[in-house]
């Protein structure tokens, strides 16, 4: 692999694609010019960490590589950080503690709202990271930049609305009231899936409390964290506030050391469920205050009285998203059996559309996989299926022409419950249709499941979109839409999904505490 440390434009040529398996709804070709453009400002482009408000290396001087997933290349290289870096970063983040909860609510809003601003005064170069490290198309990544953006945005609307509360006491004299606190230092780790709107979502709420945070960048996307570190610098945010650490094989041991310090008080995480589990055993030595939002395997239901159009564009939305890589992506989609054939159709026509490809290529709706190990699991989730029963209506094969970590858009029909991917998230881009019969069958089978975060249903009869959105086992529902996310939306799961709502007028309430004062012998006016 070939060290590239500039962003000067380079180019590399695939072969063309001809899909094996079913070529009838597949474009013929997909020649590839790969070509990834400069950034306008290239001291966005980080290879350091971002402590205490300083650029540093690891103690150690070890580094690890950042590999374009479309191209294998490797793009930079940042410091492997490990537990002795990752404390003097809590440290850093303890120390501008006190200054920080001092400043007004409305001191906090005014920085957030600047990082917000260089956001989109720096959209275009953001995306342009965000593409080359995590591969999802340009169009998309500008869209997270948005999307990502909008979260500074709206906790610099909240930072200065933090009420306490008025309650009347059962003793008469005295009087209750109480003050929102914010909870401290907090320890925030984050995936690939979305570089930049998975830590504004938690670094918005944070500092509009007036905490501050140790971010763990994603070890395979921590570019795009860096230069969210670089803006945070540009928007006068205090040393010490806001304190990033990079870390890959290191991973575990700096998470580690976050949830075991007894300097961090709180942990906000978002990936696997099993690595939440993990995470939570090792915070309970300290009892820390968390919040996580684990995985999913959200059910995608279309009732016979559902629009069919609007059911097709809906799982397109929610199924492909960023190539399947969200946890709220549709995983199991039950289809009713008046509609099902007509949906299966439909559907694969759509998928039949995609171009497949890098992310930068014009054209592009759908990029790579992030690395061999999420191709894998994909590609035994379709040999599993079609082991047991399932047909193929389009893809189900890797797209070695395009590069390793390319798989083709997928569509299986006559999926039954006892395959892998009715059981677990496949976290890519294969579609399973399932066929149910009554409306009790699907909420049964729906909820068949240890998670619950996102659910979806369509339907035109409005009685049944209330009894349905109230019987699904999950955090958020998308009733006739497929797209949920919105900073103004709690987001967040039930069950094995989790616990704690990001976003929203709710998002704020993970990162502080309540205090009650209770003042007495108030008394009645002597008159
Ligand atoms: C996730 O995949 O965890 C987040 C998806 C979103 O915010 O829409």
């Amino acid at each position: 692999m070939r060290p590239v440390l500039s962003l000067a434009a380079r180019s590399v040529t695939r072969a063309n694609f001809q899909p094996r398996l079913a070529p009838r709804l597949f474009s013929r070709t997909y020649a590839m010019g790969h070509t990834v453009p400069p950034l306008s400002d290239k001291s966005l482009l980080k290879t350091l960490s971002y402590v205490n408000g300083e650029w540093v290396g690891a103690a150690s001087g070890k580094t690890f590589e950042v590999t374009d997933p479309s191209s294998h290349e490797v793009i930079a290289t940042q410091p492997e950080m490990d537990a002795a870096d990752t404390r003097k970063a809590i440290d850093a983040a303890a120390a501008a503690l006190p200054a920080f909860r001092k400043l007004t609510g409305r001191e906090r809003s005014r920085m957030l709202r600047k990082w917000y601003d260089l956001m989109a005064e720096n959209a275009e170069d953001l995306a342009k990271l965000i593409t080359w490290e995590n591969g999802k198309p340009i169009a998309d990544a500008k869209g997270e930049v948005t999307y990502a953006a909008n979260f500074f945005e709206w906790f610099s609307e909240e930072a200065p609305r933090i009420y306490g509360t008025t309650i009347p006491a059962s003793v008469a004299g005295n009087r209750i009231f109480t003050i929102k606190e914010p909870v401290g230092v907090c320890g925030l780790i984050t995936p690939w899936n979305f570089p930049a709107a998975m830590i504004t979502r938690k670094i918005g709420p944070a500092l509009a409390a007036g905490c501050t945070v140790v971010a763990k960048s994603p070890g395979e996307t921590p570019l795009t964290a860096a230069a969210l570190a670089e803006l945070a610098h540009r928007a006068g945010i205090p040393k010490g506030v806001v304190n990033f650490v990079t870390a890959l094989k290191n991973t575990p041991e700096v998470g580690e050391a976050i949830t075991s310090s007894p300097i961090v008080k709180k942990v906000s995480f978002t990936g696997s469920t099993n690595v939440g589990k993990l995470l939570m055993k090792q915070s309970s030595a300290t009892l820390k205050k968390l919040s996580f939002e684990l995985g999913g395997n959200a059910p995608f239901i279309v009732f016979d009285d559902a629009d069919l159009d609007t059911a097709v564009a809906g799982a397109i939305a929610s199924k492909f998203r960023s190539s399947g890589q969200t946890c709220v992506c549709a995983n199991r989609i039950y289809v009713q059996r008046g509609i099902y054939e007509a949906f299966a159709a439909a559907f694969a026509k759509k998928v039949e559309s995609f171009k497949v490809g890098g992310g930068y290529e014009a054209g592009t709706t759908h990029g790579p996989l992030i690395h061999d190990r999420a191709v894998s699991k994909v590609e035994s989730h379709v040999t599993d299926a079609v082991k047991q029963g399932a047909t193929v209506l389009i893809g189900g094969q890797r797209l070695p022409d395009l590069g390793a970590n390319f798989f083709a858009p997928t569509v299986l029909r006559d999926m039954t419950v006892d395959m892998q991917l009715a059981q677990e998230e496949t976290f890519g881009p294969v579609a399973g249709l399932f066929s149910f019969d009554t409306e009790a069958d699907v909420v049964r089978l729906a909820n068949s499941t240890e998670v619950g975060l996102a659910g979806y249903f369509f339907s035109k009869d409005v009685q049944r979109c209330y009894r349905v959105a109230e019987a699904l086992e999950v955090g958020m529902v998308g009733v006739n839409t497929g797209l949920i996310s919105d900073p103004a939306a709690p987001f967040g799961g039930v069950k094995e999904s989790g616990f704690g709502r990001e976003g929203s007028h709710l998002g704020v309430d993970e990162y502080v505490v309540t205090k009650t004062v209770t003042m007495g012998g108030v008394g009645p006016l002597q008159t």
